[in-house]
């Protein structure tokens, strides 16, 4: 392991990774709640972060950890898309995190997948505006796409990119593809925050797993920074690492 820009954390598996993480962001947010200080956090969605989500829910659960105080922000959502579309990220946020909590439900956000398209642009800058609002993110979860991407931010996504509708690359569409059927099916666009949003960030934790990931995952720890890949950027973050399982970081 030589030429690494990025920290990286390795675990032998995903759900030690996720509880290590959990244990991260528990603390923290059980710190701000006796200081009477929220905690915002940037959130996300698919397959990565499904142990975290359920790590945290147990801290709720069996040790009382509240998260009244919790503001989240989601990176994404499929546009357009119905909220009460199971495969819509607003719907996976209720399922697997939200409704198992007690955040309050206006302390959490996801960029509005009914938006008409005449309203994105005032809209994501208001998203931008509601995040600044808060006081800025304090800790932002990522995955990371076969493209590199981070939230939906594909190659050509420039470092000063902000909430935005963007294209999907046609391989994040062919990862997403099991999901809707068929390609056709498949969402050809996203909101998503930019790569200045994400980099805003106080800290950021990027998890990833499986082989799947490897050489994505070397291609950006060791590799140039480059809008070819949006997770490169993180290299250029004050406080950003990647939390990492045994096949994610086989070729590092
Ligand atoms: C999701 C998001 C994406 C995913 C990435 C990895 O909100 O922003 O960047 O994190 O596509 O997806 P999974 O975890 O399903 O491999």
């Amino acid at each position: 392991m030589s030429n690494q820009k990025i920290p990286v954390e390795k675990y032998s598996t995903p759900e030690i990774a996720s509880k290590s993480v959990a244990k991260e962001v528990a603390a923290l947010i059980q710190k701000n709640n006796s200081d009477g200080k929220n905690t915002v956090l940037g959130l996300a969605t698919g397959s990565t972060p499904l142990h975290l989500y359920k790590e945290l829910i147990r801290i709720h659960k069996e040790d009382g950890l509240s998260f009244k105080n919790t503001i989240t922000f989601n990176l994404d959502d499929y546009y357009p898309i119905s909220q009460d579309d199971p495969e819509s990220y607003y719907y996976f946020m209720q399922q697997h995190f939200i409704k198992h909590i007690d955040i309050l439900p206006e302390n959490f956000h996801i960029p509005d997948s009914n938006m008409p398209r005449e309203s994105i642009e005032i809209e994501c800058a208001k998203y931008e505006q509601t995040i600044k609002d808060s006081g800025g993110i304090d800790i932002q979860i990522l995955g990371i796409g076969r493209t590199g991407h981070i939230g939906f931010n594909e190659p050509g996504s420039s470092r000063d990119s902000r909430t935005r509708l963007v294209e999907l690359d046609k391989i994040t569409r062919d990862d997403a593809c099991s999901n809707f059927n068929s390609l056709e099916n498949t969402p050809k666009y996203s909101l998503t925050m930019g790569v200045a949003t994400i980099m805003e960030a106080k800290k950021i934790i990027l998890m990833a797993w499986g082989k799947s990931k490897s050489e994505i995952i070397a291609k950006v720890v060791k590799g140039s920074i480059t809008n070819e890949a949006s997770a490169s950027f993180l290299q250029s973050h004050p406080n950003a690492k990647f939390v990492l399982d045994k096949d994610s970081v086989s070729r590092l």
